[in-house]
């Protein structure tokens, strides 16, 4: 198949993260062919079934229940395959068996694929991004995970609820791990240019730390509070894999908080993990390499640090 004439995404894993991201792009229009590939064959036929249904109210799409040949060119590949943690689970027994999957997914998927990109989101993103890279061979703007992309939505938007504006006028990023390490660059943060101790002097709006690290422990914790309720989470997660897919296919330089092959950053390098970075029809374009405080340089130091310890338990 021609890239170019077709916009081909296919999709690993047809549960909760992979089946909104799919309806989201149908609405979308983005692609014009969007396969759909699980362990479990007949979900995966089921909710082909149930999307294509919807294509009268949407826009042309193929959509189909496929398997690893039908990667072939597309021009994203989406790995949400995967267990997410149970209750009882450790982060380490969650690594082991995504990284079983991953070993035996990526390589067949780059066989199938060698030029697409892949996005990741199935967790530990982070780690899964940097094992897809090496297990890939392919080069580090191919492969992007969804990373922090999520945190900084949740951030904006506890943000916005706080100081009265649209979250969209947030400018203020999570770095990091996607996980509980992520960090709040507060230095940065900003409403309108105004930095956020002046934003609130100007407004008359109270902003004292005690307000702050309870927006930011609302932020890291979100997943728990959803999981604990509703048992998973997939709405905001899509809808930040439709903002990278649409950066990616319609070449828009995007400035996106998501994880990437991070080099000689502060001394870090050789780990993957979110900064805000030009995301554009080459996938990663360039990493935006933010002049963070003392403070944010040691935390990030800390997430960067576990990361590869938790690399180093896998490969
Ligand atoms: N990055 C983020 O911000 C973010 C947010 C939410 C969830 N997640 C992660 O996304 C992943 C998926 O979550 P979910 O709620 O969709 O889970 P889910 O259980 O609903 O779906 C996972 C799907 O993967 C399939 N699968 C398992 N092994 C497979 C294999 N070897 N090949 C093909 N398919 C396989 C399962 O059959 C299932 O349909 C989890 O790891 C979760 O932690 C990430």
């Amino acid at each position: 198949m021609e890239r170019g004439l077709h916009r081909r995404i296919a999709i690993v894993g047809a549960g909760n993260v992979g089946t909104t991201y799919a309806y989201a792009l149908l609405l979308s229009g983005l692609a014009s062919e969007i396969v759909l590939i699980d362990a479990n064959r007949a979900k995966a036929e089921g909710e082909a079934m149930d999307l294509n249904h919807a294509v009268p109210f949407a826009h042309p799409t193929r959509v189909w229940a496929g398997d690893y040949p039908d990667c072939a060119g597309s021009a994203i590949t989406v790995l949400t395959a995967g267990a997410g943690q149970k209750p009882g689970e450790t982060r380490l027994d969650l690594v082991r068996k995504n990284t079983a999957i991953w070993r035996q997914i990526v390589p067949e998927l780059v066989r199938q694929n060698p030029t697409g990109m892949l996005l990741v989101a199935t967790n530990p993103v982070d780690v899964l991004t940097h094992l897809a890279l090496k297990l890939s061979g392919l080069s580090p703007p191919q492969v992007i995970g969804s990373g922090t992309i999520l945190d900084t939505a949740r951030f904006r938007y506890l943000l916005s609820e706080q100081f009265g504006v649209d979250a969209r006028s947030v400018h203020a990023y999570i770095i990091g791990e996607h996980g509980d390490s992520e960090v709040p660059v507060w230095s940065l943060a900003n409403i309108a240019g105004m930095r956020l101790p002046e934003f609130c002097k100007a407004q008359g709006l109270a902003c004292d730390q005690e307000i702050m690290e309870r927006i930011f422990a609302r932020t890291r914790d979100a997943a728990y509070q959803i999981i604990e309720r509703k048992g998973a989470t997939f709405y905001a997660v899509a809808a930040g894999l439709m903002s990278i897919t649409q950066a990616i296919l319609r070449d828009q330089r995007s400035v996106l908080s998501v994880s990437s092959l991070i080099t000689d950053y502060y001394g870090l390098s050789d780990v993957c993990f979110s900064l805000p970075t030009v995301v554009s029809g080459s996938g990663v374009e360039r990493v935006l390499r933010l002049e963070l405080s003392q403070d944010e340089v040691t935390k990030l130091k800390h997430s960067a640090e576990l990361l590869r310890s938790t690399l180093h338990t896998i490969v």
